[in-house]
């Protein structure tokens, strides 16, 4: 096991009507105006972007606005959001939406604390020293980006998917209420409970050879809950308990927690998936789905045991004659999951049929242009990017 630093400073508040607080959490912040950040279209639907006004107006906080962001957020309106922060002498930024609003958030506020060019920070030119403050009102379990370190953007020149991690954006605060996300699309409760399973799975498969114990069971137990709870949600999406623990396994599978004591594990699926999401704009959590099994099946003779373990203690799978036997029950039996609840385990199930050549150029930028290799469980090369990526 190894010694590790814990850091989640973002202030929770979870529960029934919490929106309802959300103009006091911005008012302690002490910021002069602030920018609601928000998306395509639900916020408004739903009513919630008026509770959010109300609840600032009420508390007396002055704003701006700009909706707008897609999933996998746009650098261009990131560029507007900074222009129109600058006008407008903006000194907090509140998200209403999900991980793209909360991304899209955050890279306003790198670009508006730091100096030159904000995309120079996520192609790791340059590192940001700070960012303006941000808050969330969270309206999809997901992206975990409510507590992350993290912020994922896509630049329309190139459709470069990145992401940035730096301890200086985590959300201020973090406003949530399940209720809020019985609106959702089944595929989109179901792609983010996806992602939600895949931060805490990527955390699991670890090179380490003692990870600990402790972690280890609070990921099985978390990943466990999750497939409980997606399924309820999706027979009921008006499940409160079962939307909640949605809700919080999206910022618990991402905050860290289920990767305390060990190397960080190994984030290729992650990888493989911003090449994808860059390049043909799928859900994030559904394009995961794509690539787990066929990266599952390269990389499990590397640790057949550990495989083992997630198959019996998270999947329930009845244990084989050896390890692997187990291991590729397993991975079958997360298949079927996936599919259980209208998730893709195929690019081709996606609606996307890549040319050969197109997989070449998935791997070619997966690798930053041939100057990386992704993975630690096994370390990937272009090659092994492009098999997989063929599988
Ligand atoms: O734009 P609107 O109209 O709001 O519709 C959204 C969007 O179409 C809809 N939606 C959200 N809340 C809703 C709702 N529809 C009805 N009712 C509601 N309550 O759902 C769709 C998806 O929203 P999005 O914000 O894109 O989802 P998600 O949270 O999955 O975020 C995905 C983005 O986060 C990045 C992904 O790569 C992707 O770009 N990630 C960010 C991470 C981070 N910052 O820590 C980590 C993740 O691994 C991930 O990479
Ligand atoms: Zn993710």
């Amino acid at each position: 096991m190894r010694s590790f630093e814990y850091n989640t400073p973002t202030h929770v508040v979870f529960g029934k009507d919490s929106v309802e607080k959300v103009g006091a959490l911005v008012a302690e912040q002490g910021c002069k105006k602030v920018l609601i950040h928000y998306g395509g279209g639900s916020a408004k639907r739903s009513g919630l972007l008026d509770r959010v006004s109300q609840s600032l107006d009420a508390s007396g906080v002055a704003y701006v606005m700009l909706g707008g962001v897609v999933p996998n957020p746009r650098l261009s309106l990131v560029r507007e959001g900074i222009d129109l922060c600058r006008k407008e002498g903006v000194d907090f930024i509140l998200a209403v939406g999900g991980g793209s609003v909360i991304d899209s958030s955050k890279a306003i506020g790198y670009g508006l604390a730091n100096p030159g060019d904000v995309w120079d920070y996520y192609l790791k030119k340059k590192i940001p020293t700070s960012c303006t403050p941000v808050g969330t009102v969270l309206t999809i379990a997901a992206a975990g980006s409510e507590m992350s370190n993290s912020s994922v953007i896509t630049n329309e020149a190139g459709w470069l998917k990145r992401g940035l991690n730096n301890e200086c954006c985590r959300c201020r605060f973090a406003v949530m209420d399940p209720t809020i996300t019985y609106t959702l699309p089944d595929y989109q409760t179901a792609s983010g409970a996806s992602d939600v399973m895949m931060h805490t799975m990527e955390r699991y498969f670890t090179a380490e050879s003692d990870p600990m114990g402790l972690t280890d069971e609070l990921a099985e137990g978390l990943l466990r809950s999750v497939m409980r709870d997606v399924q309820a949600a999706l027979k009921n999406p008006q499940d409160y308990d079962a939307r909640a623990g949605l809700m919080w396994a999206s910022s618990l599978s991402h905050n860290g927690l289920t990767g305390c004591g060990t190397d960080g594990g190994d984030w290729s699926c992650h990888q493989l998936e911003h090449e994808l999401g860059g390049k043909y704009d799928i859900a994030h959590g559904a394009g995961l789905c794509a690539v787990w099994s066929s990266w599952a099946r390269t990389v499990m003779p590397a640790n057949p045991a550990r495989f083992a373990k997630f198959a019996t203690r998270v999947l329930g799978v009845e244990a084989g004659a050896n390890d692997v036997e187990t291991a590729n029950r397993g991975i079958d039996a997360m298949e079927n999951f996936f599919h259980s609840i209208g998730m893709p385990t195929r690019i081709s199930e996606m609606g996307i049929t890549p040319s050969d050549e197109d997989l070449h150029e998935l791997a070619y930028k997966c690798t930053f242009m041939d100057t990386r290799t992704i993975g630690q469980f096994v370390v990937l090369d272009k090659e092994a990017i492009y098999e997989i990526y063929k599988k």
